[in-house]
């Protein structure tokens, strides 16, 4: 089948498996985004959530749960397969059914980095017992390269809020706490994911230019987040009522849209980062911490004196006393 083609991404109106085989080489990808289907029956969804069905896109095409372990394993062998070595993966995933993701994941090379709990405040409604407000995000790398994770991207590792804490550390937490977007009258796909979400997953883990693809487009928002950062987008979606709902819209989307409004880290870079130390800085570094450790300053104190005259972060600085 040929691909809509959409701002230089490719859109396939096609099941990912199949698709990917097909259209997707060995080692291509940068960075996967990704939200299968939960296989919790999901035409039920709407009597616990308080929203407009009107408003859901028909044509959501669901898993049966006896299928659902065997579906996971052909996916993510198909994802393993694509992703460039270094490559991410991201995966969204509630936990009716994330332990056939879990052990689909065993059962390839692929590497846990971090699994995340997304936590919103759109809770499902109960009475007698708590209620459900997270999804689980599986941070995977494909190992043999090199992975991008941009650290400062969004925060500087210098910066401090008010009242002195790091917001870098903050965002980089892993339990990210994002509520979800609240459209009324609008229509969308059923379990739409946030915009903001799949911001800081593309700012993270992916650069201008790179490619990144979703096996489970829904309502597109991971391509739509994905053009207006400038990445380039393969995707795939089964249904063609929601694929062909969904994909006029991406066209009216500026190229770099979303850039201009990132916040700008404060980025202060140390002198000598990067810079190999010589024997020499060594030498000066271990009579400089002796010289303040007589004068009885705390080893804290004096690691961020050293930091400021050797023009070297605090990791730099402690690594380097480490080998004294
Ligand atoms: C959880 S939704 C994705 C939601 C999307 N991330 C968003 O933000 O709108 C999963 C989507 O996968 C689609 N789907 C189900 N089986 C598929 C398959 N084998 N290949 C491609 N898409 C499939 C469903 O129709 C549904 O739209």
């Amino acid at each position: 089948m040929e691909p809509v083609i959409v701002h230089g991404g490719l859109f396939y109106n096609e099941d990912c498996i199949s698709g990917a085989r097909e259209h997707l080489q060995d080692n291509s990808v940068d960075l996967i985004i990704t939200d299968p289907p939960y296989g919790i029956r999901g035409d039920t969804l709407h009597q616990h959530y308080n929203r407009d069905e009107r408003c859901v896109i028909p044509g959501y095409v669901e898993i049966p749960d006896h299928e659902y372990a065997d579906f996971s394993v052909r996916w993510i062998r198909e994802a393993e397969r694509v992703l460039r070595p270094g490559g991410s993966l991201y995966i969204v995933s509630g936990y009716t059914n994330l332990y056939h993701i879990l052990h689909a994941l065993k059962q390839t090379c692929l590497q846990e980095v971090n699994h995340c709990i997304w936590k919103f405040r759109f809770g499902v409604f109960t009475r007698r017992k708590y209620v459900s407000s997270h999804y689980h995000i599986l941070f995977y790398e494909k190992p043999g390269g090199r992975r991008v994770f941009n650290t400062e991207c969004r925060y500087g590792l210098s910066e401090k809020t008010d009242d002195g804490r790091s917001p870098n550390t903050s965002d980089r937490e892993d339990v990210w706490a994002i509520n979800r977007e609240y459209k009324p009258g609008q229509q969308k796909n059923k379990n739409e994911l946030p915009r903001a979400l799949l911001v800081k997953m593309l700012q993270y883990s992916s650069n201008e230019g790179d490619l990144v693809c979703d096996l489970f487009l829904g309502g597109f928002s991971t391509a739509e987040v994905a053009i207006g950062l400038n990445r380039r987008v393969i995707g795939f979606e089964v249904s063609e009522e929601i694929f062909f709902t969904k994909i006029h819209k991406l066209g009216q989307l500026k190229p770099g849209g979303l850039l201009d409004n990132l916040r700008s880290p404060l980025v202060r870079r140390n002198k000598n980062e990067g810079q190999k130390w010589t024997a020499r800085e060594r030498a000066a570094l271990a009579s400089r911490y002796a010289a303040l450790r007589a004068r009885g300053r705390q080893r804290k104190e004096i690691v961020a004196v050293l930091c400021e005259e050797f023009g070297r972060g605090r990791f730099s600085i402690e690594k380097a006393l480490q080998k004294r």
